[in-house]
């Protein structure tokens, strides 16, 4: 064995020629010739598998062929191929079966169809992710790139992007479903890195129909070890789905030196970022006699991993790692010969993955549907490939959408101007809910302006000008543009009238005299009116209850509170961020600069212009920051206040917001030990906020991005824009009919009740404290959406607590205390918040929680390794014979 780093796979031309006599069942495979003609529906002679053409599966793209001299040493399947000389993505779209797992692979021979000799490189994504580079370095070595993935949609979308290194082509896509109980990961999809048939004797790759999943098997020898084989049968139990193909598993690599250890090492593809798991195949291929015996120890870089193992005789053991491999830069594993054991260590076939984070997902459902409906129906000739919104930078041109870290990306603004359009106004758009600007102007649009474009409640630009529209307009779009809220304009038309008589003349608009750009001012102006003359009637109308639960916040002036901090003015602020040089983040209402007072380090937050709700919650949190101080809560260090130019300067947190050190990406893992400080210090800072402070003070918005932490990893609750006061004296909520917090932490029963109480607090740091146990997202997404405290829950019923924990701890942590801090977050996540505790309550828990994890750590030093094996012993298969 040796370096798996410069392994090439074997000529596709390799695979075995067999006769097919019973070819197996190929039922759910996808195989896919791309750029063959249409209708082309043949049986490889090789291998059997039925491939048809990739016409039913694009828009786009031109069908090719290799060269010549390159297509006798191939199947057949990439003797064509299809180029993308337009656009920059371009995309296949293959109906699947939602929630199958499935073997993914992409093809790519070169083969010189260009007469050009000019090897490209190009992306390929999967949906809106990115998948992978594909590099063509020689012209006749296919390139393969395959994952294991579940689609969480009923169509694939194969992308091939055009980086502006060579022009993008691809020669297959085959797609087999997999058992959903192989290769099973904690989070993420698998890319194949290696998959290796050790000790080949024909030193040809196989795959279907040898492999029932039509996996391909590369030859893999070294000459520092000896083959083994045998002419029989390898079993594997049924009970191990993984199967590997009998004529993979009947050769075996062995040392030469008997008493030498068989070596196995890779270095990372990436020195940032490696994640991966292996997968092992064992079975012993000679018939041992009594006086002989093979059992060996495996070490993973120098540390025990597993063992002692001995294969059986023709039959298949399967050894993987069922959590991923601890992060390194080089991974040796090496087998020993365990004591007793008579002959040197074997291995017959082996797997490698690395993780690929393939969860984002596309565009809002019902908004694809319309505008893809919109394109067959006006057979728009754009490049509108792939997702309309998703990756931002390959947008659909034409297209405006709505972007945020939490719910997916809706189209608001269409614009068809100039298209060729004919025809109607397509009822598709008034399935674009949440439009604002529809333009389709410059066509020749017929017919009337539909009454279902009035149903289109964002809409604030219409623009149907110079097309050949009659009739009237809807009397509600009349009224919108009359009160302002709508700029429609229709001129140069047929024959469109207003809601009065229809004239003759051709030109008649609805007048607006205002541009864009006016009007959008003017809007504003309104909408700050609007809400100004709407807070002052909710502050009188709510009555009773509201005036006793918000009297300090309504009595507090402004300017008594200057007097206390430091004030800036806005030039200070200038001065100070260095003329908002570097941008550390987005708040609740603007965004947050890096900035110095001196030697001292400050994030200043600064109120944008365009937000009018950001001045009630500017105001908000400079009320609550001046009045609370707590170790556990931001520290104003001061503000400024002048007319529009409103901003907050703060301590600055060095190491940004929890969320950035949970979340996927992070290579600095946190500990269990730092999690448990972490979750203490926020719910210290909260029982602070409910029980020290008089008034109480309900946060509103508690999430992992709203607590900081410093050099230290200490941790600090912010953002308290959202947060609000209640009285004591017998009313313990907050009624609100403003929609605040953020989805997945917002306390389930203010759907019912409208009410927040400090328990609502609870329930969103219940669900915070999950995160650190997890590092999961709060709602996965995919087509259940599955809320984070759900999917625990269901870990828990399963009996399945090892794998709750976030597994990039690799089981680094005291097992009793996982146990409470799990339990203390399914107490705060209880849906009715009379089971939920007090902040007082959660913090004296995990006080116990720290106490009990840093006893363990003092009495036990090698506790790492213990947890990994014990996961390996329940991982073996079979688990008994
Ligand atoms: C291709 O041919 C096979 C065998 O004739 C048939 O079963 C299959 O349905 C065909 N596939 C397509 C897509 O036409
Ligand atoms: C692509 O392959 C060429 C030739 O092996 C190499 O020089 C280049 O660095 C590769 N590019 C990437 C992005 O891996
Ligand atoms: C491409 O691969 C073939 C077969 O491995 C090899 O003979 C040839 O030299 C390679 N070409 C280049 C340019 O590396
Ligand atoms: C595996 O697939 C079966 C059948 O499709 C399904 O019933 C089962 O829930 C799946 N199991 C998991 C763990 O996804
Ligand atoms: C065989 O392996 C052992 C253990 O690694 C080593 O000490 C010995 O020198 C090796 N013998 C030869 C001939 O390489
Ligand atoms: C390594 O992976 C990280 C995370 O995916 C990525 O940001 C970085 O660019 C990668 N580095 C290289 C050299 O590929
Ligand atoms: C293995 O060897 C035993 C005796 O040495 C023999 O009885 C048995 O048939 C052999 N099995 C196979 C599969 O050759
Ligand atoms: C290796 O295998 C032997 C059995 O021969 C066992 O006693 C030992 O604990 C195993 N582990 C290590 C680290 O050697
Ligand atoms: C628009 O959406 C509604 C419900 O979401 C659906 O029933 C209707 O069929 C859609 N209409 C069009 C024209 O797509
Ligand atoms: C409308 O159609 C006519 C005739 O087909 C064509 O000449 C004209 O350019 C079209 N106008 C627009 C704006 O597309």
């Amino acid at each position: 064995m040796g370096s798996l780093k410069h392994f090439i796979h074997a000529f596709l031309g390799g695979f075995a020629l067999i006769h097919l006599v019973d070819a197996q069942d190929q039922s759910g495979f996808i195989s896919i010739a791309c750029g063959s003609p249409a209708n082309s529906n043949y049986s490889e002679p090789t291998t059997g598998i039925n491939y048809i053409s990739d016409v039913a599966f694009r828009d786009t793209g031109i069908s090719q062929q290799i060269s010549n001299v390159y297509k006798g040493g191939f199947q057949q399947q990439v003797w064509n191929l299809r180029s993308f000389p337009q656009g920059i993505r371009n995309c296949y779209n293959i109906g699947i079966t939602q929630g199958t797992k499935y073997l993914i692979r992409g093809t790519f021979l070169y083969g010189n169809y260009d007469g050009q000799s000019k090897l490209p490189q190009f992306d390929i994504h999967l949906g809106v992710n990115m998948w992978d580079t594909v590099n063509i370095t020689n012209v006749t070595i296919p390139v393969f790139k395959e994952l294991i993935h579940v689609p969480s949609q009923t169509n694939l979308q194969v992308c091939l992007v055009n980086t502006g290194l060579g022009m993008p082509f691809i020669s297959a896509i085959e797609l087999r479903p997999l058992s959903n109980k192989t290769y099973v990961t904690n989070y993420g999809s698998l890319a194949l890195f290696v998959r290796l048939d050790v000790g080949s004797i024909s030193r040809i790759s196989y795959r279907y129909p040898f492999d029932i999943y039509d996996r391909i098997w590369d030859p893999y020898n070294d000459n520092t070890y000896t083959i083994l084989s045998t002419s029989q049968t390898i079993d594997t139990p049924s009970n191990n789905y993984y199967q590997p193909p009998s004529i993979v598993m009947s050769t075996a690599s062995t040392p030469i030196n008997v008493s030498a250890p068989l070596e196995l090492f890779w270095y990372t593809e990436n020195a940032t970022y490696s994640e991966y798991y292996i997968y092992m195949h064992f079975a012993e291929v000679v018939n041992l006699t009594a006086t002989q015996f093979r059992s060996f120890n495996i070490t993973l870089n120098g540390k025990y991993w597993y063992g002692p193992i001995a294969p059986k005789y023709l039959s298949t053991i399967t050894l993987f790692s069922p959590s991923i491999l601890p992060n390194a830069q080089k991974y040796d594993f090496s087998f020993f010969k365990a004591e007793g054991s008579t002959l040197p260590p074997i291995i017959n076939a082996l797997e490698i993955y690395s993780v690929r984070d393939l969860s984002q997902s596309g565009t809002y459902q019902k908004d694809v549907d319309a505008i893809t409906n919109i394109k067959s129906a006006y057979g728009v000739q754009k490049n509108w490939e792939g997702d309309p919104c998703l990756p931002q930078a390959y947008s659909w041109a034409g297209l405006n959408c709505s972007y945020d870290s939490v719910n997916p990306p809706r189209i608001t603004s269409l614009n068809l101007s100039s298209s060729g359009l004919t025809g109607v106004i397509s009822v598709y758009i008034s399935n674009l809910t949440m439009l604002q600007i529809l333009d389709l102007s410059n066509n020749n649009l017929t017919g009337s302006v539909p009454d279902f474009l009035s149903q289109l409640q964002y809409l604030r630009v219409l623009n149907l000008e110079k097309n050949q529209l009659t009739g009237t307009i809807p009397a509600n779009l009349i009224e919108r543009s009359k009160n302002g809220s709508l700029l429609l304009s229709v001129d140069e038309n047929l024959n469109v009238c207003g809601s009065g008589s229809c004239k003759k003349k051709n030109n008649i608009a609805v007048p607006i005299g205002a541009s864009v750009g006016v009007l959008l001012i003017l809007a504003l102006i309104v909408a700050s009116v609007l809400w100004r003359l709407k807070r002052k009637q909710k502050d009188e109308s709510r009555g009773l209850e509201i005036a006793k639960t918000e009297p300090n916040i309504q009595t507090m002036s402004f300017r008594s509170l200057e007097s206390l901090q430091r004030q800036f003015t806005y030039a200070d602020l200038i001065r100070i961020t260095n003329n908002f040089e570097r941008v550390l983040g987005k708040g609740g209402f603007g965004k947050v600069y890096h900035g110095y007072i001196d030697d001292t380090e400050v994030a200043v937050k600064v109120l944008s212009l365009s937000s009018v709700q950001g001045y009630q919650q500017f105001q908000a949190e400079v009320k609550l920051l001046m009045r609370v101080h707590h170790r556990n809560l931001t520290t104003l260090v001061g503000y400024c206040y002048e007319g529009p130019n409103m901003g907050l300067v703060y301590e600055y947190m060095a190491n940004g917001d929890l969320d950035a050190h949970l979340s996927g990406k992070n290579t600095n893992i946190l500990s269990w030990e730092a999690r448990l400080n972490i979750a203490t210090d926020a719910a210290q800072g909260l029982e602070y906020l409910h029980y020290g402070c008089k008034p109480p003070i309900i946060h509103r918005d508690v999430k992992t991005t709203n607590i900081l932490l410093n050099e230290n990893f200490h941790a600090k609750i912010a953002d308290f824009g959202l947060s609000k006061m209640f009285p004591t004296d017998g009313i313990t909520h907050v009624s609100t009919f403003s929609v605040g917090g953020t989805p997945g932490y917002l306390d389930p029963e203010f759907s019912i009740s409208y009410r927040l109480t400090e328990k609502s607090d609870v329930y969103s740091f219940g669900v915070v404290l999950l995160e650190i146990i997890t590092s999961r997202p709060v709602i996965e997404r995919s087509d259940e959406n599955i809320h984070i405290s759900q999917w625990v829950r269901i870990m828990l019923d399963k009996g399945d607590i090892q794998n709750i924990v976030d597994p990039r701890m690799y089981g680094d942590f005291n097992v009793n205390s996982a146990w409470k801090a799990i339990e203390i977050a399914m107490a705060c996540v209880s849906s009715t918040s009379t089971e939920r505790p007090s902040m007082s309550e959660v913090v004296m828990k995990l006080k116990e929680c720290l106490k009990s994890e840093l006893a363990q750590r003092a009495g036990e030093s090698n506790y790492l390794v213990e947890m990994v094996n014990m996961n390996m012993i329940t991982e073996l298969i079979p688990l008994a014979r």
